[in-house]
């Protein structure tokens, strides 16, 4: 992203103009030289560990509640996360992945046996949520499963076994064990994780050896059992780990390869996260310098994976993202829950954009995590929902899944705090199927309204209109007391003339402008 600072100070009117900054219009123009791109729906994917109350009491209430529910699953869950069209879900972790052994989930619950959840608070559970009720709920969803393998505490053939029991529709152990139990025809799950965070929690491992462990379990998960289109994604980098993408990219051949994760949280101070509603513009903005690195992490893993995949076959899975901070005070602290607020929205969209403009490599993220764990979508307590800022993000930019990338220069004012400056506006824009056009627009500058003038170029529209998301403070949220605090309203900011828009993008706010 290019930024322009300028600084009108020339000559006589120079001196007379020496202390007033004069700020250039932010500008935003289309590109029509670029290549057309597809945004993959799959970077508007979510994510659910078992973890905290993400799962019980968040998408599994079991299938005796009393909260009104189908096969166990909240009915009002099923509902907002159809609304939201979440293309995909990732499951059962993050670190507790690489602790589970899935033949535990299947069969009559009363027999399942039991797990500690050593990562996520030392709780022990039941399994009563497990393959069949997990796929199941994704048909429900009509959102694609993303199964995370066990490679840091599993075995090899207990995660060939489970590509068998999800995706073979013939005659086999594993097949008759999956009919045995109620599922018929197989589910043709197409997204395998192969292990997660093998840097970390997934093992501790060094990028050579994870590499030559990935080679091996990917054999095993290969299309004999009838899935043309088994999708596999190596445990990617942490953050700014460029080494490890580059051991990944050049030890495993691009046949046994077809994504390549990165995880990157956004906070204000790893070791010192703050509260996630009582922050400072100071801590509000370093949690977005965290954010907008992601721009800056794409670039630099994408450059590592061109040397060696220059057609952009493996795709760049950024299956770890969002906010991170302090547990809610009197909350377990194993479990991660935290509110979300306007700064989280300003997160959501910003990195949302990043995720389009490279739409050529990232072909699949996923929040962390959906409900009720870090940055959430969802919020429950008992039978009650609310939907955060980050879901209304997530429902409004929905415009963009599977749309036509249209490639935008910016050129954006700062966004000041003592010696620092980050771009303010952020801007991502596509063109859908039916020919309409959408554009979101950020404003993290947390006092300035931003005036923006857009340039359509060739492209001429008749009709415009919009909707916002906005807040007085950005530190409000939706609260079980006040659920419909942040909604987004129709936008009135934006004028359309031949082929350009001037946009009036109030402080902290989100947009999404619709065309035809
Ligand atoms: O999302 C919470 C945790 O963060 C995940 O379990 C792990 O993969 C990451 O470190």
């Amino acid at each position: 992203m290019k930024k322009q600072y300028s600084y009108i100070r020339t000559g006589i009117l120079g001196l007379l103009l020496s202390t007033q900054a004069i700020y250039a219009q932010n500008t935003v123009t289309f590109r029509t030289d670029a290549p057309a791109q597809t945004i993959n729906r799959n970077i508007y994917g979510h994510f659910a560990e078992h973890l905290g109350h993400c799962i019980y009491g968040g998408f599994y209430v079991g299938d005796t509640s009393a909260i009104p529910n189908t096969n166990g699953v909240r009915k009002d869950v099923i509902a907002a996360l159809r609304k939201m069209k979440i293309p995909n879900l990732r499951w059962p972790g993050g670190c507790f992945a690489d602790t589970y052994h899935w033949k535990d989930g299947i069969g009559p619950k009363e027999k399942r046996p039991t797990i500690v959840n050593t990562w996520w608070g030392n709780v022990t559970e039941n399994n009563s949520f497990g393959t069949h009720d997990f796929l199941n709920m994704c048909e429900e969803l009509g959102a694609e499963p993303y199964l995370s393998g066990n490679v840091g505490s599993g075995m090899v053939q207990e995660l060939a076994d489970w590509v068998q029991y999800a995706n073979f529709g013939g005659k086999s152990p594993m097949s008759d064990l999956r009919q045995q139990n109620g599922r018929k025809e197989p589910w043709k799950v197409r997204f395998w994780g192969v292990g997660n965070e093998a840097w970390g929690c997934g093992g501790n491992m060094r990028p050579e050896y994870y590499a030559d462990l990935y080679r091996k379990f990917a054999t095993f998960m290969h299309a004999d059992w009838k899935n043309d289109h088994i999708f596999r994604i190596a445990s990617g980098a942490n953050s700014s780990d460029y080494n490890w993408t580059e051991v990944l990219m050049k030890n495993i051949p691009r046949h046994m390869l077809e994504g390549i994760a990165l995880h990157h949280y956004s906070f204000v101070d790893w070791d010192k996260k703050g509260d996630a509603v009582d922050f400072t513009e100071q801590q509000y903005f370093l949690t977005m310098k965290t954010a907008l690195f992601m721009d800056t992490l794409i670039r630099k893993h994408t450059a590592i994976m061109d040397k060696y995949d220059p057609e952009k076959k493996v795709a760049l899975v950024v299956d770890e993202w969002g906010g991170w901070y302090n547990v809610e005070g009197g909350t377990n602290p194993g479990f991660l829950f935290q509110q979300n607020t306007m700064r989280d929205a300003m997160i959501a969209g910003a990195t949302l954009n990043i995720f389009n403009n490279h739409a050529d490599r990232v072909r699949m993220a996923n929040l962390a995590q959906a409900i009720n764990v870090l940055q959430s979508v969802i919020l429950t307590k008992d039978d009650k929902m609310v939907l955060t800022p980050t879901y209304y993000v997530m429902e409004m930019y929905n415009v963009h899944q599977d749309a036509t990338l249209i490639p935008v220069d910016i050129h954006s004012n700062d966004y000041t705090l003592g010696n620092e400056t980050l771009p303010a506006v952020s801007v991502s824009a596509s063109k859908d199927n039916n020919g309409v056009t959408h554009i979101s627009l950020v404003n993290i500058d947390a006092n300035k309204t931003q005036e923006i003038t857009l340039d359509t170029k060739s492209q001429t529209y008749k009709t415009l209109s919009g909707r916002l998301l906005i807040s007085a403070k950005l530190q409000d949220y939706n609260s079980f007391a006040q659920p419909e605090k942040i909604k987004p309203v129709a936008f009135k900011g934006a004028t359309l003339k031949n082929n350009t828009i001037n946009v009036k993008l109030p402080p902290f706010s989100v947009v999404v402008l619709e065309l035809k």
